[in-house]
Protein backbone atom coordinates (compact mmCIF):
# COMPACT_ATOMS: atom_id res chain seq x y z
CA UNK A 1 0.00 0.00 0.00
CA UNK A 2 2.99 2.25 -0.20
CA UNK A 3 3.41 2.84 -3.72
CA UNK A 4 3.57 6.51 -5.24
CA UNK A 5 0.19 8.05 -5.14
CA UNK A 6 -1.09 6.88 -1.45
CA UNK A 7 -2.41 8.48 1.80
CA UNK A 8 1.18 7.07 3.25
CA UNK A 9 3.34 9.11 0.86
CA UNK A 10 5.63 11.66 2.80
CA UNK A 11 5.42 14.94 0.90
CA UNK A 12 6.62 18.54 1.47
CA UNK A 13 5.09 21.95 0.90
CA UNK A 14 6.38 25.35 1.54
CA UNK A 15 9.26 24.26 2.93
CA UNK A 16 7.77 21.71 5.76
CA UNK A 17 7.70 18.19 5.44
CA UNK A 18 5.09 16.01 6.18
CA UNK A 19 5.08 12.30 7.35
CA UNK A 20 1.82 11.47 5.29
CA UNK A 21 -0.99 12.79 3.23
CA UNK A 22 -4.00 12.00 6.35
CA UNK A 23 -4.92 14.94 7.70
CA UNK A 24 -6.60 14.27 10.93
CA UNK A 25 -9.86 17.02 10.70
CA UNK A 26 -10.88 19.91 13.23
CA UNK A 27 -13.59 18.23 15.66
CA UNK A 28 -15.19 20.24 18.39
CA UNK A 29 -14.88 18.05 21.30
CA UNK A 30 -16.05 20.62 24.16
CA UNK A 31 -13.84 20.00 27.06
CA UNK A 32 -11.94 22.88 27.48
CA UNK A 33 -12.84 24.95 30.84
CA UNK A 34 -15.72 27.41 30.86
CA UNK A 35 -12.99 30.03 30.02
CA UNK A 36 -12.03 28.55 26.91
CA UNK A 37 -8.58 26.96 28.48
CA UNK A 38 -7.06 23.62 26.79
CA UNK A 39 -5.66 21.26 29.56
CA UNK A 40 -3.69 18.25 29.67
CA UNK A 41 -6.41 16.18 28.39
CA UNK A 42 -6.37 18.12 25.31
CA UNK A 43 -2.59 17.53 24.80
CA UNK A 44 -2.79 13.46 25.62
CA UNK A 45 -5.71 13.51 23.04
CA UNK A 46 -3.34 15.11 20.42
CA UNK A 47 -0.15 13.58 21.22
CA UNK A 48 -2.29 10.04 20.51
CA UNK A 49 -3.14 11.40 16.87
CA UNK A 50 -0.04 13.50 15.86
CA UNK A 51 0.08 10.24 13.22
CA UNK A 52 -1.89 12.00 10.79
CA UNK A 53 0.29 14.37 8.43
CA UNK A 54 -1.21 17.04 9.83
CA UNK A 55 -3.71 17.91 12.40
CA UNK A 56 -5.77 21.06 12.55
CA UNK A 57 -7.36 21.62 16.39
CA UNK A 58 -10.55 21.81 17.23
CA UNK A 59 -12.38 25.14 16.05
CA UNK A 60 -10.98 28.00 18.42
CA UNK A 61 -12.65 30.97 19.58
CA UNK A 62 -11.18 34.15 18.75
CA UNK A 63 -13.30 36.52 20.74
CA UNK A 64 -15.26 35.51 24.17
CA UNK A 65 -18.35 35.90 21.67
CA UNK A 66 -17.11 33.76 18.94
CA UNK A 67 -17.57 30.73 20.62
CA UNK A 68 -20.09 27.92 18.91
CA UNK A 69 -20.45 26.41 22.74
CA UNK A 70 -19.86 25.87 25.88
CA UNK A 71 -16.09 24.54 26.55
CA UNK A 72 -15.22 24.87 23.36
CA UNK A 73 -11.37 26.21 23.49
CA UNK A 74 -10.22 30.32 23.02
CA UNK A 75 -7.07 31.92 21.93
CA UNK A 76 -7.54 35.12 22.62
CA UNK A 77 -6.05 34.96 26.44
CA UNK A 78 -2.76 34.57 27.43
CA UNK A 79 -4.26 30.95 30.18
CA UNK A 80 -5.48 30.10 25.90
CA UNK A 81 -2.39 30.33 24.99
CA UNK A 82 -0.57 28.80 27.82
CA UNK A 83 -3.07 25.64 27.79
CA UNK A 84 -2.38 25.16 23.92
CA UNK A 85 1.57 25.04 24.85
CA UNK A 86 0.85 21.85 26.04
CA UNK A 87 -1.16 20.17 23.57
CA UNK A 88 1.83 21.65 20.43
CA UNK A 89 4.72 20.53 22.35
CA UNK A 90 2.80 17.08 23.03
CA UNK A 91 2.27 16.78 19.43
CA UNK A 92 5.62 17.97 18.38
CA UNK A 93 7.55 15.53 20.90
CA UNK A 94 5.34 12.86 19.26
CA UNK A 95 6.69 13.88 15.38
CA UNK A 96 3.68 15.57 14.54
CA UNK A 97 2.40 18.83 13.04
CA UNK A 98 -0.28 20.55 14.27
CA UNK A 99 -2.23 23.89 12.77
CA UNK A 100 -4.99 26.14 15.19
CA UNK A 101 -8.56 26.95 13.67
CA UNK A 102 -9.54 30.13 14.10
CA UNK A 103 -13.41 30.29 14.36
CA UNK A 104 -15.97 33.15 14.92
CA UNK A 105 -19.26 31.18 15.20
CA UNK A 106 -21.17 34.35 14.37
CA UNK A 107 -24.81 34.04 14.19
CA UNK A 108 -24.37 30.54 15.70
CA UNK A 109 -23.09 31.69 19.03
CA UNK A 110 -24.91 32.92 22.12
CA UNK A 111 -25.48 35.70 23.96
CA UNK A 112 -24.23 34.03 27.29
CA UNK A 113 -20.92 34.16 25.70
CA UNK A 114 -20.79 37.81 24.96
CA UNK A 115 -19.32 39.92 27.64
CA UNK A 116 -21.83 42.13 27.60
CA UNK A 117 -24.53 40.12 26.59
CA UNK A 118 -25.47 41.29 23.27
CA UNK A 119 -27.16 39.04 20.78
CA UNK A 120 -24.50 37.46 18.57
CA UNK A 121 -22.99 38.88 15.66
CA UNK A 122 -24.08 38.02 11.74
CA UNK A 123 -24.55 39.91 8.47
CA UNK A 124 -28.04 40.09 9.47
CA UNK A 125 -30.74 39.87 12.06
CA UNK A 126 -31.83 36.56 10.39
CA UNK A 127 -32.03 34.03 13.20
CA UNK A 128 -30.52 30.20 12.42
CA UNK A 129 -32.48 26.90 12.91
CA UNK A 130 -31.55 24.78 14.78
CA UNK A 131 -29.75 24.86 18.62
CA UNK A 132 -26.19 25.91 20.39
CA UNK A 133 -24.63 24.37 23.85
CA UNK A 134 -24.57 26.60 26.67
CA UNK A 135 -23.96 26.82 30.20
CA UNK A 136 -27.55 26.21 30.58
CA UNK A 137 -27.83 23.11 28.24
CA UNK A 138 -29.17 23.42 24.68
CA UNK A 139 -31.12 26.47 23.49
CA UNK A 140 -32.46 27.53 19.82
CA UNK A 141 -30.37 30.25 18.36
CA UNK A 142 -31.35 33.36 19.10
CA UNK A 143 -32.35 36.72 16.20
CA UNK A 144 -28.53 37.83 16.11
CA UNK A 145 -27.63 41.66 15.33
CA UNK A 146 -26.32 42.94 12.15
CA UNK A 147 -22.33 43.96 12.80
CA UNK A 148 -21.59 47.72 12.92
CA UNK A 149 -18.77 48.05 10.02
CA UNK A 150 -16.67 49.60 12.93
CA UNK A 151 -17.25 46.27 14.84
CA UNK A 152 -16.27 44.07 11.52
CA UNK A 153 -12.96 45.59 11.76
CA UNK A 154 -12.53 44.90 15.52
CA UNK A 155 -13.10 41.57 14.83
CA UNK A 156 -10.41 41.63 11.92
CA UNK A 157 -8.33 42.41 14.77
CA UNK A 158 -9.16 39.21 16.81
CA UNK A 159 -7.79 37.02 13.96
CA UNK A 160 -4.85 38.82 13.65
CA UNK A 161 -4.32 38.63 17.28
CA UNK A 162 -5.70 35.03 17.88
CA UNK A 163 -3.00 34.08 14.85
CA UNK A 164 -0.27 35.83 16.37
CA UNK A 165 -1.08 34.01 20.03
CA UNK A 166 -1.50 30.74 17.91
CA UNK A 167 2.81 31.24 16.93
CA UNK A 168 3.15 32.02 20.65
CA UNK A 169 1.45 28.88 22.10
CA UNK A 170 3.64 26.77 19.37
CA UNK A 171 1.19 25.82 16.38
CA UNK A 172 2.92 25.33 13.43
CA UNK A 173 0.17 27.46 11.65
CA UNK A 174 -3.48 28.77 11.65
CA UNK A 175 -6.42 27.42 9.21
CA UNK A 176 -9.22 30.19 8.51
CA UNK A 177 -12.61 28.83 9.66
CA UNK A 178 -14.84 30.54 6.84
CA UNK A 179 -16.88 27.45 6.25
CA UNK A 180 -20.13 26.00 7.89
CA UNK A 181 -22.16 28.71 8.27
CA UNK A 182 -20.09 30.92 10.65
CA UNK A 183 -19.55 34.17 10.78
CA UNK A 184 -17.32 34.58 7.83
CA UNK A 185 -19.01 32.08 5.53
CA UNK A 186 -22.29 34.01 6.50
CA UNK A 187 -20.95 37.18 5.09
CA UNK A 188 -20.04 35.40 1.61
CA UNK A 189 -23.82 34.28 1.24
CA UNK A 190 -26.59 36.28 -0.38
CA UNK A 191 -29.18 34.13 1.40
CA UNK A 192 -27.99 35.98 4.30
CA UNK A 193 -26.21 38.21 3.73
CA UNK A 194 -28.54 41.25 2.49
CA UNK A 195 -26.40 44.20 3.64
CA UNK A 196 -25.92 47.61 1.83
CA UNK A 197 -22.72 48.54 2.96
CA UNK A 198 -19.21 47.68 1.87
CA UNK A 199 -19.63 44.38 3.26
CA UNK A 200 -22.73 42.67 1.25
CA UNK A 201 -24.59 43.17 -2.13
CA UNK A 202 -21.60 42.47 -4.40
CA UNK A 203 -18.98 39.40 -4.71
CA UNK A 204 -16.43 41.59 -4.06
CA UNK A 205 -18.40 43.39 -0.82
CA UNK A 206 -19.48 39.95 0.57
CA UNK A 207 -16.20 38.75 0.44
CA UNK A 208 -14.60 41.90 1.78
CA UNK A 209 -14.56 40.77 5.80
CA UNK A 210 -12.75 37.17 4.73
CA UNK A 211 -10.45 39.06 2.08
CA UNK A 212 -9.59 41.54 5.65
CA UNK A 213 -9.10 38.92 7.75
CA UNK A 214 -6.90 36.88 5.25
CA UNK A 215 -4.93 40.21 4.62
CA UNK A 216 -4.06 40.49 8.10
CA UNK A 217 -3.29 37.43 9.42
CA UNK A 218 -0.95 36.87 6.23
CA UNK A 219 0.80 39.68 6.92
CA UNK A 220 1.35 38.65 11.01
CA UNK A 221 2.51 35.08 10.44
CA UNK A 222 3.19 34.80 6.74
CA UNK A 223 0.92 32.81 3.73
CA UNK A 224 3.09 29.28 4.08
CA UNK A 225 1.48 28.97 7.61
CA UNK A 226 -2.27 29.77 6.53
CA UNK A 227 -5.16 27.31 5.42
CA UNK A 228 -8.86 28.44 4.89
CA UNK A 229 -11.47 26.19 5.37
CA UNK A 230 -14.49 26.74 3.03
CA UNK A 231 -17.53 24.30 2.54
CA UNK A 232 -19.33 26.06 -0.92
CA UNK A 233 -22.45 23.35 -0.39
CA UNK A 234 -23.13 23.38 3.57
CA UNK A 235 -26.56 24.08 4.63
CA UNK A 236 -25.85 24.99 7.99
CA UNK A 237 -27.24 27.68 9.38
CA UNK A 238 -29.49 27.71 6.46
CA UNK A 239 -26.28 28.75 4.15
CA UNK A 240 -27.21 29.55 0.37
CA UNK A 241 -25.92 31.03 -2.19
CA UNK A 242 -27.55 31.96 -5.63
CA UNK A 243 -23.96 31.10 -7.26
CA UNK A 244 -22.35 29.07 -5.19
CA UNK A 245 -19.37 28.26 -8.06
CA UNK A 246 -19.25 32.34 -8.74
CA UNK A 247 -18.56 32.91 -4.57
CA UNK A 248 -16.28 30.18 -4.38
CA UNK A 249 -13.58 31.41 -7.74
CA UNK A 250 -13.56 34.80 -6.32
CA UNK A 251 -12.75 33.25 -2.94
CA UNK A 252 -9.92 31.55 -4.26
CA UNK A 253 -8.60 33.54 -6.53
CA UNK A 254 -8.38 36.40 -3.41
CA UNK A 255 -6.55 33.04 -1.59
CA UNK A 256 -4.12 32.84 -4.61
CA UNK A 257 -3.43 36.42 -5.04
CA UNK A 258 -2.07 35.95 -1.45
CA UNK A 259 -0.18 33.41 -1.82
CA UNK A 260 -1.87 31.02 0.75
CA UNK A 261 -0.35 27.63 1.57
CA UNK A 262 -3.54 25.56 1.92
CA UNK A 263 -7.26 25.18 1.08
CA UNK A 264 -9.62 22.95 2.91
CA UNK A 265 -12.56 22.08 1.15
CA UNK A 266 -15.57 20.44 2.79
CA UNK A 267 -17.78 18.62 0.66
CA UNK A 268 -21.38 18.14 0.42
CA UNK A 269 -23.03 19.45 3.30
CA UNK A 270 -21.24 18.92 6.73
CA UNK A 271 -22.57 16.70 9.70
CA UNK A 272 -24.99 15.26 6.95
CA UNK A 273 -24.05 14.20 3.44
CA UNK A 274 -20.71 14.51 1.29
CA UNK A 275 -23.17 14.79 -2.20
CA UNK A 276 -22.00 17.69 -4.35
CA UNK A 277 -25.50 19.74 -5.13
CA UNK A 278 -25.87 20.54 -8.81
CA UNK A 279 -24.28 23.87 -9.37
CA UNK A 280 -20.94 23.34 -7.25
CA UNK A 281 -17.65 22.07 -9.24
CA UNK A 282 -15.36 20.78 -6.52
CA UNK A 283 -12.97 19.99 -8.97
CA UNK A 284 -12.88 22.86 -10.77
CA UNK A 285 -12.27 25.09 -7.05
CA UNK A 286 -9.29 22.64 -6.61
CA UNK A 287 -7.77 22.93 -9.61
CA UNK A 288 -8.16 27.14 -9.76
CA UNK A 289 -6.51 27.13 -5.82
CA UNK A 290 -2.35 27.55 -6.41
CA UNK A 291 -1.20 25.89 -3.09
CA UNK A 292 -2.29 22.63 -1.24
CA UNK A 293 -5.52 20.97 -1.48
CA UNK A 294 -7.00 18.95 1.49
CA UNK A 295 -10.34 17.48 0.77
CA UNK A 296 -12.42 16.40 3.25
CA UNK A 297 -15.97 14.34 4.09
CA UNK A 298 -16.83 10.77 4.58
CA UNK A 299 -13.49 9.14 2.89
CA UNK A 300 -12.55 5.60 3.48
CA UNK A 301 -9.22 4.56 2.91
CA UNK A 302 -9.67 3.53 -0.55
CA UNK A 303 -11.57 6.73 -1.63
CA UNK A 304 -8.62 8.68 -0.32
CA UNK A 305 -6.34 6.38 -1.84
CA UNK A 306 -7.98 7.52 -5.18
CA UNK A 307 -8.18 11.08 -4.75
CA UNK A 308 -4.46 11.01 -4.17
CA UNK A 309 -3.54 8.83 -6.46
CA UNK A 310 -5.43 11.04 -9.05
CA UNK A 311 -3.96 14.20 -7.90
CA UNK A 312 -7.13 14.70 -6.74
CA UNK A 313 -5.85 16.19 -3.39
CA UNK A 314 -2.71 16.71 -1.49
CA UNK A 315 -4.17 15.29 1.97
CA UNK A 316 -7.37 13.58 2.77
CA UNK A 317 -8.61 14.58 6.29
CA UNK A 318 -10.55 11.82 8.68
CA UNK A 319 -12.65 13.11 11.58
CA UNK A 320 -14.93 10.74 12.86
CA UNK A 321 -12.72 7.88 12.30
CA UNK A 322 -9.88 9.44 14.40
CA UNK A 323 -12.10 9.82 17.50
CA UNK A 324 -12.15 5.76 18.26
CA UNK A 325 -8.93 5.03 16.49
CA UNK A 326 -5.99 7.35 17.66
CA UNK A 327 -3.59 5.19 15.83
CA UNK A 328 -5.59 5.76 12.69
CA UNK A 329 -3.26 5.93 10.20
CA UNK A 330 -1.15 2.82 11.65
CA UNK A 331 -4.45 0.99 11.16
CA UNK A 332 -4.98 1.99 7.59
CA UNK A 333 -1.05 1.02 6.69
CA UNK A 334 -1.67 -2.53 8.40
CA UNK A 335 -5.38 -3.18 7.28
CA UNK A 336 -6.14 -3.86 10.94
CA UNK A 337 -10.20 -3.21 12.02
CA UNK A 338 -11.61 0.31 13.23
CA UNK A 339 -12.98 0.81 16.43
CA UNK A 340 -16.26 2.38 16.51
CA UNK A 341 -16.86 5.32 19.20
CA UNK A 342 -20.01 6.51 20.90
CA UNK A 343 -22.19 9.59 19.35
CA UNK A 344 -22.88 10.35 23.32
CA UNK A 345 -19.20 11.36 23.91
CA UNK A 346 -18.28 13.66 21.11
CA UNK A 347 -19.10 16.82 22.97
CA UNK A 348 -18.10 17.40 26.83
CA UNK A 349 -17.24 15.14 29.18
CA UNK A 350 -13.54 14.08 30.28
CA UNK A 351 -11.28 10.88 28.94
CA UNK A 352 -14.48 8.77 28.37
CA UNK A 353 -14.63 8.59 24.96
CA UNK A 354 -11.97 11.49 24.16
CA UNK A 355 -8.23 10.22 25.11
CA UNK A 356 -9.19 6.80 26.57
CA UNK A 357 -9.08 5.02 23.17
CA UNK A 358 -6.67 1.98 22.47
CA UNK A 359 -4.52 1.74 20.00
CA UNK A 360 -5.01 -1.82 18.12
CA UNK A 361 -1.51 -2.68 18.61
CA UNK A 362 -1.75 -2.22 22.53
CA UNK A 363 -5.37 -3.80 22.54
CA UNK A 364 -5.00 -6.38 19.44
CA UNK A 365 -7.60 -8.43 19.96
CA UNK A 366 -10.34 -5.65 19.99
CA UNK A 367 -12.61 -6.26 17.17
CA UNK A 368 -14.70 -3.60 15.24
CA UNK A 369 -17.58 -2.08 17.37
CA UNK A 370 -15.38 -1.89 20.41
C1 LIG B 1 -19.84 21.41 16.05
O1 LIG B 1 -19.67 21.91 17.16
O2 LIG B 1 -20.61 20.46 15.85
C2 LIG B 1 -19.12 21.98 14.91
C3 LIG B 1 -18.13 22.94 15.12
C4 LIG B 1 -17.45 23.47 14.07
C5 LIG B 1 -17.76 23.04 12.78
C6 LIG B 1 -18.73 22.10 12.55
C7 LIG B 1 -19.42 21.56 13.62
O3 LIG B 1 -17.11 23.55 11.76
Amino acid sequence: MTEQGSIFDGFEHRGVRYANRVAFSPLTRARASANGVPDHLQATYYRQRAGAGLQIAEATAVLPEGHGGIWTPGLYDQAQVDGWRLTTDAVHAAGGKIYAQLWHAGRLSHSSFHPDGLPPASPAAIAAQGQVHIAQGRVDYEVPRALRASEIDTIVLAFERAARNAMNAGFDGVEIHAAHGYLLDSFLRDAINDRTDDYGGSLENRARFLVAVLRRVVAAIGPDKVAVRLSPDTQAGGMRDSDPQATFNYVIDQMNALDIAWLDLVEGNNLVSRDIADGIDVAALVVRFKGAVILNHGYTLDMANAAIGSGAADMIAFGRPFIANPDLVERFRHGYPLAEGSRSTWYGGGAEGYSDFPTYRSNPTETAGN
